[in-house]
């Protein structure tokens, strides 16, 4: 028999830091959103086009405790009145995971209440919940971001089959890596998506990695196809029409995404794609997502962008949900960077 260790309209503290964001969030109940405060490292990690983790860690000591003050404030709730804790377990850069997570088990101990030690995946699923209560599994989700791609079966909240995954980098990452060389900054998503609008998808055939072959993604060949085309229009000393790069790269990896969400609801039949994870930011995606779902007659659920970047609020969400299932982490427990789901 599961007992659960907070009450259904419980108030869940939720921090986030296993990448480049320091974020929290407060939620009642799992679902709604008292506050969702998210401080972004992206302008410290531009310079190096990458996140770097020692910087990563060690600005997430800098900005936690203003993060949550501001979770708190926003949210117009007391220490006192929190009646959990949650923060991301895993996985991500364990220097950075270790902060949100050492923060969440200390402030639990603190407070007297359980605590929630929260895979992060399952974190970008349930982010769907906060602004569509009504999502009801079975769905599929695809989570894309610079630290995971992942296509999922979700047959009910818990408990997840993994359809398929990157083989090589994450979505984001090879979003970053080809704006890094087209010199477009980083976080490079917003800018490729900005910059694609500009420019001929059709200009340039680049790959379609594992098109029709089984759930997994494969990024490394697409890059490595940017860079050589790059690298040709140099040596003949061509101009470079950045726009048309952009957005036949954008292109390339939308088709693939939309083929394989598309392919994993059907053939599990179920009525539902769930979208998460900061790239689900793309405009292109959102769009051709959306249409091939319509066509389809199924449902295409993608929550705004503060939700689907990495924040606080989703892991206050999962932390909720196992705890109701009777769940809590030990105090001894430790972060972990690959942890499975
Ligand atoms: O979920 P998120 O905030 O953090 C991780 O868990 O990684 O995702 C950040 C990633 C970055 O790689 C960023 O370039 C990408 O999401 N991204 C985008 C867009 N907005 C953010 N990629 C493509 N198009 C976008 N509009
Ligand atoms: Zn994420």
């Amino acid at each position: 028999m599961t007992v659960a260790l907070v009450d259904a309209d419980a108030l869940v503290l939720g921090i986030e830091t296993s990448c480049d964001e320091t974020a929290a969030g407060v939620v009642r109940g799992g679902t709604e959103v008292l506050s969702n405060v998210i401080a972004s490292q992206a302008d410290l990690h531009a310079p190096f086009g990458g996140v770097v983790p020692e910087v990563a860690a060690r600005a997430h000591v800098e900005n936690m405790p203003m993060v949550i003050d501001k979770a708190l404030r926003d949210a117009a709730v007391t220490l006192s009145e929190l009646h959990a804790v949650a923060a991301t377990r895993g996985p991500g850069l364990i220097g950075a995971l270790l902060v949100g997570f050492a923060t969440g088990k200390a402030m639990a101990s603190a407070l007297g209440v359980p605590f929630s030690g929260v895979h992060h995946i399952e974190g970008h699923i349930l982010a769907a919940q906060l602004e569509y209560p009504d999502v009801d599994p079975p769905f599929v989700a695809l989570v894309v971001s610079g630290g995971h791609t992942s296509l999922l079966a979700v047959r009910e909240l818990g408990s997840y089959e993994v359809l398929g995954e990157t083989l090589d980098d994450a979505a984001g990452e090879a979003f970053d890596k080809v704006a890094r060389l087209l010199d477009l900054g980083y976080p490079g998503g917003p800018a490729i998506d900005r910059l694609a609008k500009r420019g001929d998808a059709k200009a340039i055939a680049f790959p379609r990695a594992l098109s029709g072959q089984g759930l997994d993604f494969s990024y490394s060949g697409l890059k490595t196809a940017v860079v050589r085309y790059v690298r040709g229009l140099e040596a003949a000393g061509e101009r470079m029409k950045r726009a048309d790069i952009a957005a036949a790269f954008q292109e390339a990896v939308v088709d693939v995404q939309v083929e394989k969400a598309i392919r994993a609801a059907t053939t599990m039949e179920v009525p539902t794609i769930v979208l998460g994870g900061g790239v689900a930011s793309n405009t292109r995606l959102r769009e051709r997502l959306a249409e091939a779902a319509e066509q389809r007659g199924l449902r295409l659920i993608v929550p705004s962008g503060r939700l689907c970047v990495d924040n606080g609020a989703m892991i206050a969400a999962a932390g909720h949900f196992r705890l109701r299932k009777g769940e809590a982490t030990a105090l001894d427990a430790s972060a972990d960077a690959s942890l499975p789901l």
